[in-house]
C-alpha cells in the first residue's frame, strides 16, 4: 500500500532537527508532503512562500518530499492530500502534553488518521526555531542550528 505522511509545522525557518524528523520521515514513507501553517497568530519571521524555498533548497536530494502551505485543520488538509499519517517530532518530555492534546484531538476529528511520534536525535534535543532566532538576533553563530545552505538567509534577517 502506498503510504503518505504529513510533516506539519511553523518551521520558521527550518531547524537542523527539523531536517533530521523529515529524513528519517522520508526513508519510512512513499510519499511526505511538509506542511506549513498559513495562517498562524504568530507573526512570522518569514513568508510561508519564503519558508517554502527554505525547505525545497535544504530538502532537495529528497525525492519524495513535497512542501507547501495549508491553512484550517490540520486533517481536512491530510485527507485533502489522501495523507493517514501525521508524523511530529519529539525533543523532550515538555513538548508531549501538546502534542498528545494536539494527537487526541485530531483522533477525535478524524478517526482514520494515525499521529507518530518520532524522538529527536540527541544532538538536536535543545534546538527550536525560536532558540535559532533567539542566537540569530544575538549575532551568534548559527553554525550547526540550521542547515549550512540557509545561515546567510536567517542571518540576514537581523541586519539593519
Ligand atoms: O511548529 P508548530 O508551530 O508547533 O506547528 C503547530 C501545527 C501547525 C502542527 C498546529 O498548530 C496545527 O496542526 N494547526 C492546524 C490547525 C488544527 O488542525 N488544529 C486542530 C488540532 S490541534
Amino acid at each position: 500500500m502506498f503510504k503518505t505522511a504529513i510533516i506539519p509545522g511553523s518551521f520558521d525557518p527550518i531547524t537542523n532537527g527539523h531536517l533530521d524528523i523529515i529524513t528519517r520521515t522520508a526513508a519510512l514513507f512513499d510519499k511526505v508532503y511538509v506542511a506549513i501553517l498559513e495562517n498562524s497568530a504568530k507573526k512570522p519571521l518569514f513568508s510561508v512562500t519564503e519558508r517554502i524555498e527554505l525547505i525545497k533548497r535544504v530538502t532537495s536530494d529528497l525525492t519524495n518530499i513535497e512542501v507547501e502551505g495549508f491553512s484550517g485543520l490540520l486533517v481536512d488538509y491530510a485527507n485533502r492530500r489522501s495523507a493517514k499519517f501525521i508524523i511530529k517530532g519529539l525533543r523532550a518530555v515538555s513538548d508531549f502534553e501538546y502534542e498528545f492534546q494536539m494527537a487526541l484531538t485530531n483522533k477525535q476529528l478524524a478517526a482514520h488518521i494515525e499521529t507518530f511520534f518520532i524522538t529527536t536525535s540527541c544532538q538536536y534535543s535543545y534546538l527550536s526555531s525560536s532558540i535559532v532566532k533567539e542566537v540569530a538576533s544575538l549575532g551568534g553563530s548559527l553554525k550547526d542550528l540550521v542547515p549550512d545552505s540557509i545561515i546567510n538567509d536567517v542571518a540576514e534577517k537581523f541586519k539593519n
